[in-house]
């Protein structure tokens, strides 16, 4: 009995012990510094800061190191910046107390200043009292608890009801590099957005992952597809909040799969650093993320006309019999788009000269027929020697490498490739260089492809360094943040070598890519299901602050059915970015190849979105 009785204290004993070594809690509250609209609080095992942002967002910020340089890709505002954007409803408001150490017990800091922006004033009040148990805050519009024995954080209306509060004994805690926060799941709760996934808009009871993948001819419930976008709104007793995850590692969402007891959002490396959203619309929720993240230029009105695509239109004359038909049909379009085969030997920046022997020449002929031409970039750049885009993409030391200095080289269209590093100056500066090859032809929309980063195998090393703009990284960090520096260096480019908006599309980003660039959904399947899997996509995307999007109309890999053809086009003419585009192995997919009757409807509705177009780009705005 006796031994019985040992083991069982030995095997608890090693259990606490193994989970002690493993798990590193937050801890109890140990000191807390109050500066401007901040707070810095030190806890047995980690450094917290909140920071209010405005009357509506707080920012939460843990590290189980003292915080170095704050910098992220995704957020453009500083604390108390003004949102100049029309109509924001309810309180304007923020909060802000004095710089002082505090450690007396409890403390009401009163009324402090005002700041004014160009349309808006606002005034920054707030309080703070301390305890034994708790410090509380309020701004306008919400109040905030942090328990200190231990530290936690939770959210409240100002009639104090529940909106977040981090679930009780698990909180924030880290394993190994990994970081995790754990909200209590509430009664009903529902949650909705975190961008580019599949499944159903409601996503109670899943758990998806974020780290951008080629995922071709992807299944209506594959996660993850091409770019990350990690916020989300959860809603539950007719109240909502947003909660911004503003980390570019691997990242999880849990929102109650294989648990009952909470939802949870965690990173592979780097620290806890989300932002609280709360607001009592969804609207406004959404209003403030993109306040955070940075909200889309108006697009230019050609590119909410139909666009013809396929992989590939080539030669010209193939081009020009695309055109002409469509204007022959009387089919109302605006754009027409260059897949790969455009290219020599998919070496990126080149033209195939006898495919297209007068590039200048076919896109004056197209613009003065009134189209715009879209053409498709991707980010391998051929190692060739004489090539000039590898040969000054080396010579500006601008490509992606190992730690021993050595480029990273992997294969994709043209063979094996370097790849610019999109997180620093110079790469940008450079890609920026390259771009104004295509726009001083009269280019006016850039596709950009494979910019995950794809590559054959599917398995960039994590040793790859990325500068991630003077924070130097490896491609574990880097990876979700490629796709939306490559479509900020594309917009950049275009947008000062035309003078004009450009149209910018890509397949990968994170959180802020609205800035720059639509969005679509890839390599879809001309299959049913994958039509409503996009209208799912599209709406949660538009959840997430990403208002231009797109999926491939007609489906891209295989043939649609006519009758899928048809209903697809039908609702193509409500989809933002409205594009036909088609595998390179798969039948014509043009309206007309569908028989009479599909033409007729196709160009009825093609008709419908013409007539809609000044509302669509009213509603842009
Ligand atoms: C990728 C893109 C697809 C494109 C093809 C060839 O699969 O997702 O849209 O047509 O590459 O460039």
């Amino acid at each position: 009995m006796k031994k019985v009785l040992l083991s069982f204290v030995v095997a608890i004993y090693s259990i606490v012990v193994f989970a002690q070594d493993d798990i590193i809690l937050t801890g109890d509250v140990k000191k807390l510094a109050v500066h401007d609209s901040r707070l810095d609080i030190s806890t047995t095992h980690a450094f917290v800061r909140i920071q209010v942002y405005s009357a509506n967002v707080i920012r939460v910020r843990m590290s189980g190191q003292p915080f170095g340089d704050d910098f992220s890709y995704a957020v453009i505002v500083q604390p108390g910046d003004v949102d100049l954007s029309p109509a924001e409803t309810g309180a304007a408001g923020g909060f802000s107390i004095a710089g002082s150490e505090i450690t007396g017990n409890t403390i009401t800091m009163p009324v402090l200043s005002t700041r004014s922006g160009a349309t808006t004033s606002l005034t920054i009040a707030g309080t703070l009292t301390q305890s034994d148990q708790a410090i509380l805050f309020h701004t306008d519009s919400l109040k905030v608890r942090i328990t200190k024995r231990p530290f936690s954080i939770s959210f409240y209306t100002p009639d104090d009801r529940p909106i977040n509060e981090d679930e009780t004994g698990l909180a924030t805690s880290r394993i190994g590099t990994e970081v995790t926060t754990y909200k209590h799941l509430q009664q009903g709760e529902r949650f909705i957005g975190l961008g580019e996934k599949t499944g159903p808009l409601d996503r109670r009871g899943k758990a998806y992952t974020n780290w951008n993948s080629d995922v071709f001819g992807y299944s209506v419930t594959q996660d993850p597809l091409y770019s990350t976008i990690p916020f989300y709104i959860g809603i539950h007793h007719g109240l909502q909040y947003g909660i911004f995850f503003d980390n570019s590692a691997q990242s999880s969402f849990n929102f109650g799969a294989s648990n009952d007891r909470f939802s949870s959002f965690s990173a592979r490396g780097g620290e806890m650093n989300y932002y609280f959203i709360y607001h009592s619309s969804v609207k406004d929720i959404i209003r403030s993320y993109t306040w955070l993240t940075g909200r889309m230029k108006m697009p230019p009105l050609w590119s909410l006309g139909y666009q013809q695509n396929r992989y590939s239109y080539y030669p010209d004359t193939e081009v020009y019999r695309i055109a002409h038909t469509l204007r022959e049909k009387h089919l109302p379009a605006d754009g027409i788009t260059l897949d790969i085969h455009y290219m020599d030997h998919y070496k990126l920046f080149t033209w195939n000269k006898e495919r297209f022997p007068d590039p200048k020449g076919m896109i004056d002929s197209l613009g003065k027929m009134g189209f715009k031409l879209t053409l498709i970039v991707d980010p391998g750049i051929k190692v060739e020697k004489g090539y000039p885009a590898y040969e000054s993409g080396l010579q500006q030391n601008i490509f992606l490498k190992y730690p021993d200095g050595q480029p990273y080289t992997a294969e994709v269209w043209p063979g094996w490739c370097h790849f610019p590093d999109f997180t620093s100056g110079k790469g940008r500066a450079w890609w920026r260089q390259q771009v104004t090859g295509y726009t001083s032809l009269g280019v006016a929309g850039i596709w950009n492809d494979m910019n995950e980063i794809a590559t054959w195998g599917q398995a960039t090393p994590g040793n790859i360094l990325f500068d991630y703009d003077g924070h130097p990284t490896t491609h574990l960090r880097g990876h979700n943040v490629f796709g939306l520096e490559m479509a900020r260096s594309s917009y950049e480019g275009a947008r000062e070598a035309l003078q004009k908006r450009p149209f910018i599309l890509s397949r990968a980003g994170y959180a802020g890519l609205q800035r720059y660039t639509a969005l679509w959904t890839g390599d879809n399947r001309a299959e049913d299901d994958h039509m409503l899997a996009g209208v799912r996509l599209l709406t949660s995307l538009g959840l997430s602050g990403v208002a231009f999007s797109a999926m491939d109309v007609g489906g891209f890999t295989g043939n649609p059915t006519t009758g899928l053809y048809t209903r697809w086009m039908q609702l193509g003419a409500f989809i933002p970015y409205f594009r036909n585009h088609t595998q390179f192995n798969t039948k014509s997919a043009e309206p007309w190849s569908f028989g009479e009757e599909t033409l007729d409807i196709a160009r009825y509705y093609i008709n419908l979105r013409y007539r809609l177009l000044p509302y669509l780009y009213s509603t842009f705005h």
